[in-house]
């Protein structure tokens, strides 16, 4: 099986902690020449040194605030005319938790802006060079809440429908070129994002954050959280030359939790 993506640019975002991290990780041991982006630079740097490395492997960072849609694209469209990137690992912060019902505007729009406008301005950034290169891959981290909404996530689960229904139509438009468009719905993973969501639900509720972690856990069938680790093997197997015909795909890394099919 062909794993090996040794020549291959990468430009992983959310990349400075979590499963954007463990995603920028996998992908360097696969041979990829790695670009973090995150708004942190002091960490993204120190990461970027820390990735692994073989001869002629070269990494690096971009600080850039996925909000910003403006300055994002310029500074992506530099780096593409620099060095043309062949894979886009789209991720970034989930929005802040809620109910639908009393959801306000702002909150639809700044969620909307950082994922679903920031993906598209960096597939746009990105496809040109893939299909001058003749490879592509584009990966979104999304959530589960796509096949199955979450309680309390009432701006992200409908933020989350729009980016996997821009992803679907996307993979087929770009199908033809090489290109493959994909989707990875995290479960409950062991990043600060999952610690944000239990705190938020204990100081709700009144719950302690163990029976909050205790009844989390309780839905999962395989009864844990996965590691980021196992979310980015994921991640960076349709990033590889073996996932060449698998496009248009939500594929759950949720440990058995989204009950439907
Ligand atoms: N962990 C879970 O259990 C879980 C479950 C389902 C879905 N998800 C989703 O999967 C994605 C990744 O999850 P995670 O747990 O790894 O998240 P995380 O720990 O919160 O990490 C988010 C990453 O995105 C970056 N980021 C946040 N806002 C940004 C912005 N405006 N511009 C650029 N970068 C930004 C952060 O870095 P900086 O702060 O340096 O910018 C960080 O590297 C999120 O969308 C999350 O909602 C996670």
């Amino acid at each position: 099986m062909d794993l090996d993506l040794t020549g291959k640019h990468a430009l992983v975002c959310g990349a400075s902690q979590g499963i954007g991290l463990a995603a920028a990780r996998a992908l360097a041991e696969l041979g990829a020449d790695v670009t973090l982006l995150a708004r942190r630079e002091e960490v993204l740097r120190d990461l970027a040194g820390g990735l692994p490395a073989r001869a002629g492997q070269v990494h690096g960072w971009i600080s850039a605030d996925s909000a910003d849609t403006g300055a994002l694209r310029a500074k992506v469209e530099a780096l593409v005319a620099a060095k043309p990137v062949h894979i886009l690992v789209n991720n970034s912060g989930g929005p802040p938790p809620g109910t639908v019902h009393g959801a306000q505007i702002p909150a639809f729009e700044a969620a909307y802006r950082q994922h679903l406008i920031a993906n598209h301005v960096l597939a746009e950034a990105v496809i040109p060079g893939m299909e001058r290169d003749g490879y592509g891959r584009i990966v979104n981290v999304i959530s589960t809440s796509v096949k199955e909404p979450l309680q309390g996530l009432g701006v992200s689960n409908t933020t989350r429908w729009a980016v996997a229904s821009w992803a679907k139509t996307l993979a087929t438009e770009v199908a033809a070129k090489g290109i493959t468009v994909n989707n990875v719905l995290p479960g409950s993973t062991e990043t600060p994002r999952i610690e944000q969501i239990i705190g938020n639900t204990a100081s709700k509720t009144g719950r302690s954050r163990e029976e909050v972690f205790e009844k989390m856990v309780g839905e999962i069938p395989m009864r844990r959280f996965a590691r980021p680790e196992e979310t980015a093997a994921a991640i960076a197997f349709l990033c590889s030359p073996a996932a060449s015909y698998i496009t248009g795909v939500n594929l759950p890394v949720d440990g058995g939790r989204t009950r439907s099919l």
